[in-house]
């Protein structure tokens, strides 16, 4: 049993470096199918979730594997693409599902398991399947497949009935090999899209858009393998300033994007924390209290829902009554319960949680549900007087965060990480 033991009350101070971001990673090694030949993809973050979609890639024929000379980057040998993938890997990580687009891009075919839901919500593929279909892909579910088949995939109209991310990727890919021009409308805009689009088009795509909510993309015949450095991740730096502003210390988060990050910190500001952008990185200097706001959670580039249960650990500890309302997933509030064990006052009204701040926060055992629930646990734990024992059954946190334990006890946090 994966545990973490917290001990709260030490305001962090000092430097941090982010790493990769997960959720450009995960699309763009699941591209690298589209790439024939050797391709480069740097500073890719150390991950479950990544060793999963490696995995993926390798039981599709492709040989790929983190690069014994440099620990952040993956190296991917392209030379032969089956068309289905395997059912334990695709439902044990919804981002497999990722590999649908490549596979029919280059196959004509491709067999991918339907993903299960997960914590936060059943988190179907229609938009997936319609982008697809729209795209002249025949597309059945079958014993829990999607299988998906075309002669050759042709350029077409798309558009989005929600700017999912995934979606938006998926067709993305697939567009970038059909015959013809695509346009996708109502696209997701997160800088993980534009970062997708950058790599396709370093490989010879031709992609225009990507980050609006239009993406053209003209289709080509083939594309070639890139050597490709993938942009910060934007939520793990987000949630690293958090962990500044609820210990009441100060952070220097270095390596970020400054321009993926404009709704975190302008919330962070109206919690009260001092902000200051330099060369140097993003510092947050935490002032006397948190000022209760509200938040609303949207696609890009409105308030991320993955900074959602951060936010709900910080306002805890506000001067007031905050109000959260998470729009994007239909299950995202499982760090509720377990915030209120440790004594924050949290009511749940439909898709809202109205949270009264308490002066302070008490350790106590908790359970992890998801992966940013089990930042926020993290948060709450920093924050908390006394011991938080942080129960991780299924390993959530180190899918989604790289060496988390360090970079936070090399803040000045007190926890230990029990395997
Ligand atoms: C991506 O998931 C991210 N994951 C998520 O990050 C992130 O929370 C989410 O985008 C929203 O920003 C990766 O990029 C690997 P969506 P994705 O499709 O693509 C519904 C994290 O913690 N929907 O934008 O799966 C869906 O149910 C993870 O790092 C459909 O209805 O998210 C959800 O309610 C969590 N049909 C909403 O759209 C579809 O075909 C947004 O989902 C697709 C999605």
């Amino acid at each position: 049993m994966h545990k973490l033991i917290v001990s709260g009350g030490r305001p962090l101070e000092g430097e941090v470096t982010v790493s990769g971001s997960k959720n450009a990673a995960l699309p763009i090694l699941a591209a690298a199918i589209m790439l024939p030949g050797r391709s480069v993809i740097r500073n890719i973050p150390n991950l479950s979730d990544v060793t999963t979609i490696v995995r993926v890639l390798r039981a599709l024929g492709l040989r790929a594997e983190y690069s014994q000379s440099s620990p952040n980057t993956v190296n991917v040998w392209n030379f032969q693409v089956r068309h289905v993938a395997p059912y334990e890997l695709v439902t044990k990580m919804r981002a497999s599902f990722f590999v649908i687009g490549p596979i029919l891009a280059v196959k004509g075919l491709a067999k991918i398991p339907l993903p299960g839901g997960c914590a936060i919500g059943s988190r179907p593929v229609d938009i997936h399947i319609k982008g697809l279909t729209a795209l002249g892909a025949d597309v059945e579910l079958e014993h829990g497949f999607v299988i998906a088949k075309t002669k050759k995939l042709r350029g077409g109209k798309v558009y989005l009935d929600f700017p999912s991310v995934g979606a938006t990727e998926t067709v993305m890919m697939a567009a970038a090999l059909a015959e013809g021009d695509s346009i996708i409308e109502n696209a997701a805009r997160e800088p993980e899209i534009l970062d997708l689009a950058n790599f396709l088009n370093r490989a010879g795509a031709k992609i225009e858009g990507a980050g609006t909510e239009v993406i053209k993309v003209s289709g080509v015949n083939t594309l070639m393998p890139v050597d490709y450095k993938i942009i910060p991740d934007r939520i793990e730096a987000g949630t690293l300033l958090v962990a500044g502003a609820i210990t009441g210390g100060k952070v220097l988060v270095k390596g970020a994007e400054l321009g993926h990050m404009e709704a975190t910190l302008v919330k962070l500001k109206e919690c009260g924390a001092e902000i200051e952008c330099g060369p140097d990185g993003i510092l947050v200097t935490a002032r006397r209290g948190i000022n209760a706001v509200d938040i609303k959670t949207l696609p890009y580039p409105g308030f991320p829902t993955d900074m959602q249960p951060q936010f709900a650990s910080l306002l805890s500890l506000a001067n007031g009554t905050s109000v959260i309302t998470e729009t994007v997933f239909e299950n995202r509030f499982m760090h509720v319960n377990e915030l209120k064990r440790m004594g924050a006052n949290i009511r749940l009204e439909g898709q809202s949680a109205i949270i009264t701040g308490v002066p302070k926060l008490s350790g106590a055992p908790v359970r992890v549900s998801d992966l940013r629930a089990g930042a926020a646990l993290i948060l709450a734990g920093l924050a908390a007087e006394g011991e938080t024992i942080i129960e991780d059954r299924d390993h959530h946190i180190r899918r989604g965060y790289d060496k988390i334990t360090s970079k936070l006890t090399g803040l000045g946090a007190e926890i230990k990480d029990h395997q």
